[in-house]
């Protein structure tokens, strides 16, 4: 394992609002609760973990773009520009590392264009429909890619 490991992760528009928007959607961890659990998690991988939140489309790119060559690995939830941002597509793939998109809700059975996912094409694999856990399993993922440089998705 890469000697602790930096994992960002990124979470897009609506997403700071965790814990109180739509809870039946997703869940009543708030975004500070995220924070503690990625932190505990990263700890006992010897890893550590950064979490930054933005609305802003220019904002989410630029710290993707801080974190490529800084971090190990990046986990995003670009939340609703998830379904139409080239520029975080583009981010990305650009980011030196491995990635993992995370969506809290299962977005392939809800409204149609939540099916249409374009960053998800520059990320090595997507979690959906698994809950706040998830973000747990995309840094393990993102750990084990890091460990090994492995890539499952094609350039
Ligand atoms: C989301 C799903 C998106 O469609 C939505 O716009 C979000 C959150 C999720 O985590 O399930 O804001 O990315």
């Amino acid at each position: 394992m890469t000697d602790h490991p930096l994992v960002t992760v990124i979470n897009g528009p609506n997403l700071g609002s965790l814990g109180s928007r739509e809870p039946e959607l997703y869940g009543s961890v708030t975004q500070e609760g995220l924070l503690g659990m990625l932190q505990e998690h990263a700890a006992l991988r010897g890893a550590s973990v950064e979490l930054f939140q933005s609305d802003v489309e220019g904002e989410l790119v630029s710290a993707i773009g801080s974190a490529s060559g800084n971090s190990a690995g990046l986990v995003i939830n670009p939340a609703a520009y998830s379904h139409y941002s080239i520029a975080i597509m583009d981010a990305m793939e650009a980011f030196q590392g491995p990635g993992v998109e995370v969506h809290i809700t299962q977005v392939l059975a809800r409204e149609p264009f939540r099916r249409r996912l374009v960053t998800a094409r520059s990320a090595d694999a997507v979690l959906a429909g698994a809950g706040i856990g998830s973000y747990l399993h995309a840094m393990d993922i993102v750990l084990e890619l890091v460990d090994t440089g492995a890539s499952h998705r094609e350039d």
